[in-house]
């Protein structure tokens, strides 16, 4: 079955081509340009924006694809959580193909997205598994039970730990998205250079970054001088506490859960040091950690073809006749 994905939730108009759970065409176009010069994405630009390129977007995935719209058998898109009005663009532009296309729209929480990016990879995860998501808006432990079947076990306090990286990114003068650039920096610095605060700890599954946050940013305002090894011992060693408590709560619970299979997903999933981390703290412990390949880590539109995917292996699963927007959906 092909179905074509649309993912409008921030600020990424992204549209794939999915068939048989395999990628056919995974096309993103990142707003990051327009948004960098406000050092965060604007709601009412990103909008704009996804208006003005969706349709080129769809044209270039169906291209890449090899594919026409009357071999497409269902449309899927994210219906939340994220900015109201870029996904009421990715929901219209869908509705009226089904509608002209006479085929079923399906919608799919981007947080399934990103779980089920997990499974687009050579090694699928097997239920119940533990799942960290990591990414702008969320920071967020669940307990996955079976398809589409999930307990939130923990969640950030205040900030998301993407949103850290975003913050000591930007006063640290590297610019927007932080965490890949955080993450450059990082490779040139010293790791325990400063030891900043793993918060906390002791309380089972939630997490907290934004004391980390204030201890970075304090750390930085009390050097007059910010030479290019401070940026980076900086950029380390914040890197190094953020990743050593999302590591070890991940860990955690997954021994509380009595699961071996730990999945990682969302954007901060694309860090690599992460990644080495939490495979290395994983394998004292026999955890196999499952990450989306690299490219499936931020946001895409193949995640979401996936999810609805799975959704429709489910006989007993019919894709409803209305659904609206919900900016604050949750799992
Ligand atoms: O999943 P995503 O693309 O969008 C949301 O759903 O929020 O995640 C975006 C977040 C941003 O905060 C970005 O700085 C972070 O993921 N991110 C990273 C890396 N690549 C993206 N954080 C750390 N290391 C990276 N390599
Ligand atoms: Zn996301």
């Amino acid at each position: 079955m092909k179905i074509l994905a649309i993912e409008t939730s921030c600020d990424e108009t992204a549209v794939a081509v999915v068939s048989a759970k395999k990628v056919l065409s995974n096309c993103v176009y990142s707003q990051i340009k327009h948004h960098k010069k406000y050092g965060g994405v604007v709601p009412e630009v990103a909008s704009r924006l996804h208006a003005e390129s969706i349709h080129l977007m769809i044209k270039e995935a169906l291209g890449k694809a090899g594919c026409s719209f009357n071999e497409l058998e269902a449309i899927a898109v994210t219906q939340g959580p994220g900015l109201e009005g870029a996904l009421l663009i990715g929901i219209t532009v869908a509705k009226t193909l089904g509608k002209v296309l006479s085929i079923p729209v399906i919608p799919v929480n981007h947080l399934h997205g990103h779980i089920y990016s997990a499974f687009l990879g050579d090694s699928l995860p097997a239920f119940p598994f533990i799942c960290l998501i990591v990414s702008g808006g969320h920071t967020h432990l669940y307990h996955v039970t079976g398809p589409f079947e999930s307990i939130c076990i923990g969640k950030t306090m205040d900030d998301a730990v993407g949103e850290a990286f975003d913050k000591v990114s930007r006063y640290l003068g590297l610019g927007y998205p932080g965490g890949p650039l955080i993450e450059k920096a990082a490779k040139e610095g010293d790791k325990t250079a400063y030891h900043f605060p793993r918060a906390v700890k002791h309380q089972e599954f939630a997490f907290s970054f934004s004391g980390l946050k204030t201890a970075v940013i304090q750390k930085i305002n009390s050097q007059t001088e910010r030479s290019e090894a401070f940026v980076s011992d900086i950029a380390a060693s914040f890197q190094y506490a953020a990743c050593d408590i999302l590591s070890y709560k991940a860990l955690l619970a997954c021994e509380t859960y009595q699961s071996n299979t730990l999945v990682v997903c969302g954007g901060v999933s694309a860090n690599q040091f992460l990644r080495e981390i939490i495979q290395e703290d994983g394998q004292k412990k026999s955890i196999k950690d499952i990450f989306p390949p690299f490219a499936y880590c931020t946001d895409n539109a193949a995640m979401i073809g996936i999810a609805a995917a799975y959704k429709l292996e489910n006989p007993s699963y019919s894709p409803p006749l209305r659904f609206e927007v919900k900016a604050s959906l949750p799992l």
